[in-house]
């Protein structure tokens, strides 16, 4: 399947009907964006957001096409590091601290007046064996989560809005994920890092983030109550992160109601790493969904004052972390892999 832009649609329905009667015509293009707009966050600007941003990672940077859609500061007014601020990256011997990579990423933001989510302090994924296999007691651990995200949030201090201090704290039935951290210290290492967080950078705001949470339900909950267990201590919390990789034909129908519940315990809330993917491979039909979707979505920030803004992680299906995770699946983002602007890109429009 090709897709191809109007002009270029006519141009291969014209040159099929000339030369190449066998080749794909018109009929087998897939839709595109037909939205007039100069960009996303400039959009999201006038409808009263702080921005709307995208992930993006170190090795896509030499790629000029793709730089130059991220380098629009009307399209994208703040970003994520896909991976290089995490901890394997970071801090991949305990206490020799790496930050090459995360700079690079901190200076696409800087010099434009970006905004910066640092992602992430504490999370069981892409971490360094040394913090999994060093059995550190309950003391030691604490130390080590203290240094980590005391070291990583000071590095960025005043460069950051918002750090997701603690990642995916949570399983699918809302208990606590079993890994290094919980089951050395307990729930008592996410007050432990947003502490640490807290007086490195006291300007940043400081988030839990997490997928599964954006419509109602058992994990949602379990958030909420950690949210207010954290707040009755006194520890600070200021934002809940709502990842939001959703599939195409299934994002939650409870995103307003959930997220004006999150809102009402005195915190913020974002949607951080949003992507809607599908089962390869494209259709015109799924593409019109996910263009609903993408609206959807758009439209439920927009509809609660309390959510600030919106990141896709990653913009362009070329580089978009879905086919490597989920097999079969993947155009998930508003931009296919020859950077062509997709209906779900209208869609985003549309929900502002
Ligand atoms: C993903 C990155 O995009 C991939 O490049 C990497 O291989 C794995 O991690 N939730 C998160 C992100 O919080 O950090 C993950 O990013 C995607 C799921």
């Amino acid at each position: 399947m090709m897709r191809l832009s109007p002009f270029f649609a006519l141009l291969g329905c014209a040159l099929s009907a000339v030369a190449a009667p066998s080749a794909p015509t018109a009929a087998a293009a897939l839709p595109t964006s037909t939205a007039k707009v100069s960009g996303l966050h400039a959009l999201a600007k006038q409808a009263g957001k702080l921005y709307f941003g995208t992930a993006t990672d170190n090795g896509e940077l030499t790629n000029q096409p793709y730089v130059a859609v991220l380098n629009n500061g009307q399209m994208f007014g703040q970003i994520t590091a896909a991976n290089s601020m995490k901890w394997d990256a970071t801090e991949p011997e305990q206490g020799v601290f790496t930050f090459t990579q995360g700079d690079q990423i901190a200076a696409l933001a800087q010099p434009m007046g970006r905004l910066l989510r640092g992602h992430n302090c504490v999370w069981h994924s892409q971490l360094p064996s040394w913090v999994t296999s060093s059995n550190f007691n309950a003391a030691q651990l604490t130390s080590v989560i203290q240094n980590h995200c005391g070291t990583l949030v000071g590095h960025y201090k005043g460069k950051t809005y918002a750090w997701d201090v603690v990642n995916e704290p949570f399983n699918d039935d809302g208990t606590f994920q079993s890994n290094v951290f919980f089951n050395t210290l307990g729930q008592n290492f996410i007050p432990i890092a947003l502490k640490a967080a807290r007086a490195a950078d006291p300007n940043a705001k400081l988030y839990i983030n997490e997928f599964n949470i954006e419509g109602t339900g058992a994990k949602a909950t379990a958030m909420k109550n950690l949210v207010k267990s954290l707040k009755a201590q006194g520890v600070p919390i200021d934002g809940v992160g709502l990842q939001s990789h959703f599939i195409v034909g299934e994002v939650p129908t409870t995103l307003v109601e959930n997220m004006r519940e999150f809102t009402a315990l005195g915190i913020e809330v974002a949607i951080t790493e949003l992507d809607i993917r599908m089962t390869l491979p494209e259709t015109a039909a799924l593409l019109e969904q996910q263009q609903k979707d993408y609206q959807t979505v758009v439209a439920a920030c927009q509809a609660v004052p309390g959510c600030v803004g919106i990141t896709l992680w990653d913009f362009t299906d070329e580089f978009s972390w879905v086919p490597g995770t989920f097999p079969n699946m993947g155009a998930a983002c508003p931009w296919d892999a020859n950077l062509v602007r997709k209906p779900g890109f209208d869609g985003i429009v549309a929900g502002f």
